[in-house]
């Protein structure tokens, strides 16, 4: 974990406590420095709280970084991929085929195809048209693609609208609406074997009923389609359990993560089939931090600026979504500051924090932007031609 000892913030692993104003003398920023150890211990935590009750498939869109991959797939897990070089990153990290499903709106034919000569365990099919090209590329090469359709279940929940997925005239999943014709052309099509039914609603997800309900109905049509006679074995949950970025500890994840475990229990009990699950942030966000070094402190007539060596190119989130992350100085101290906390692009939208009290920062030193290792480099960018930011992942008290 990331935590102030001292006065200082460390990045704690077991016994050792490694102070981040010593690594960044080691290290020239910015850089996103990943907890391996706790995000290892994280995800035990997950299985356990959760009771095993779902198989997850780490979605790596939130950070594929190769030591966090491996991480995962020591521990077991599978992985979430949503096209071609998700997937062959995941099988260069130690994934199996059989641990890949296979996401998203827009796959290729290429894409397609290398899951069905591999072997995925399952490619979530998001539209007709998909499913159509499916069929033909099964055809020509005489093999069956285990395949989900990806159901939209139409529920709400209070999030960013970038970020909900799962509402009726959003491009991603079918509506139950479009079923019928999509079933009859299955169960014509040899090749196309329907082993299950999956749902992403979206992400950030606080209030967990919304996502209760979704699953319930999913679970519904699932029994339905069982009935009807698909010889259905897996019901994909999807991901979305959200993290508190206004604050640092793990106590509200751990309640909401045992909350969830208990209804699922609950949900799935005597059901006839594997449960499996996508989450990304949750498992991710809290074990990265992006370190940043002061440029300059700009002192404005109304503002003081702290520019920082790394901005929306590096960690786009404030950016996009209005989504704030802690700012963490290195050193704690009595006397603050008020300080707008900006990057060196050129876009106002550029700022990472307005109005904040930060302990009083020189140039030359760093900062922490906390809980950065969901979809922080994963979306980084070129933008301006900035120094690319780079990544480091410590594991047990050492630099990997
Ligand atoms: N499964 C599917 C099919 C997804 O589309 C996603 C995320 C996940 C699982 C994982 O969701 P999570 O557990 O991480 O919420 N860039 C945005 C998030 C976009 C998420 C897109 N899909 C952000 O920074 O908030």
């Amino acid at each position: 974990m990331f935590l102030y000892q001292n006065g200082q913030l460390a990045l704690k692993q077991g016994s050792q406590a490694l102070l981040l104003k010593e690594i960044v003398q080691q290290e020239k920023t910015p850089f996103y420095l990943y907890d391996i150890q706790g995000l290892r211990e994280w995800y035990r935590f997950f299985l356990s709280a959760t009771q095993n009750q779902a198989k997850v498939f780490f979605a790596m869109k939130s950070n594929f970084n190769e030591q966090v991959l491996r991480a995962f797939q020591k521990e077991g897990a599978g992985v979430d991929v949503v096209s071609g070089g998700e997937a062959r990153l995941a099988q260069d990290c130690g994934f199996q085929p059989q641990d890949i499903v296979f996401s998203g709106v827009g796959k290729t034919a290429e894409e397609l195809k290398m899951a069905v000569e591999q072997k995925f365990f399952q490619i979530n099919v998001e539209s007709f048209e998909e499913l159509k090209r499916l069929a033909q590329i099964c055809s020509e090469k005489n093999q069956t693609a285990p395949l989900a359709l990806r159901i939209n279940p139409n529920v709400n929940f209070s999030s960013h609208p970038y970020i909900k997925t799962g509402l009726s005239g959003h491009k991603f999943g079918l509506e139950e609406s479009e079923l019928k014709e999509i079933l009859t052309f299955i169960k014509k099509n040899q090749a196309l074997y329907l082993q299950g039914l999956s749902m992403h609603i979206g992400s950030q997800i606080f209030d967990l009923n919304p996502l209760f309900q979704a699953i319930h109905y999913l679970k519904s049509l699932y029994e339905q389609l069982k009935r009807e006679g698909f010889p259905l074995k897996v019901l994909d949950i999807g991901g979305g359990l959200g993290v508190n970025y206004q604050q640092g500890d793990l106590e509200e994840e751990k309640a909401k993560l045992k909350e969830f475990g208990k209804t699922l229990k609950s949900l799935f009990k005597n059901f006839d089939g594997q449960v499996i699950t996508e989450p990304g942030r949750f498992l991710t966000a809290r074990f990265g931090i992006l370190c940043a070094t002061v440029e300059y402190i700009k002192k404005s007539p109304k503002k003081q600026f702290v520019i920082l060596n790394s901005g929306m190119n590096h960690f786009l989130r404030t950016a996009l979504y209005s989504d704030p992350h802690r700012i963490l100085a290195f050193k704690q101290t009595q006397s603050l500051q008020k300080y707008d906390v900006v990057g060196p692009i050129c876009e106002t939208g550029d700022c990472f924090a307005k109005d904040i009290f930060l302990p009083e920062l020189k140039q030359g030193e760093s900062v922490a932007l906390a809980d950065t290792g969901a979809y922080g480099f994963v979306m980084a960018n070129s933008y301006n031609l900035q120094t690319p930011v780079r990544e480091i992942a410590f594991d047990q008290g050492k630099k990997l």
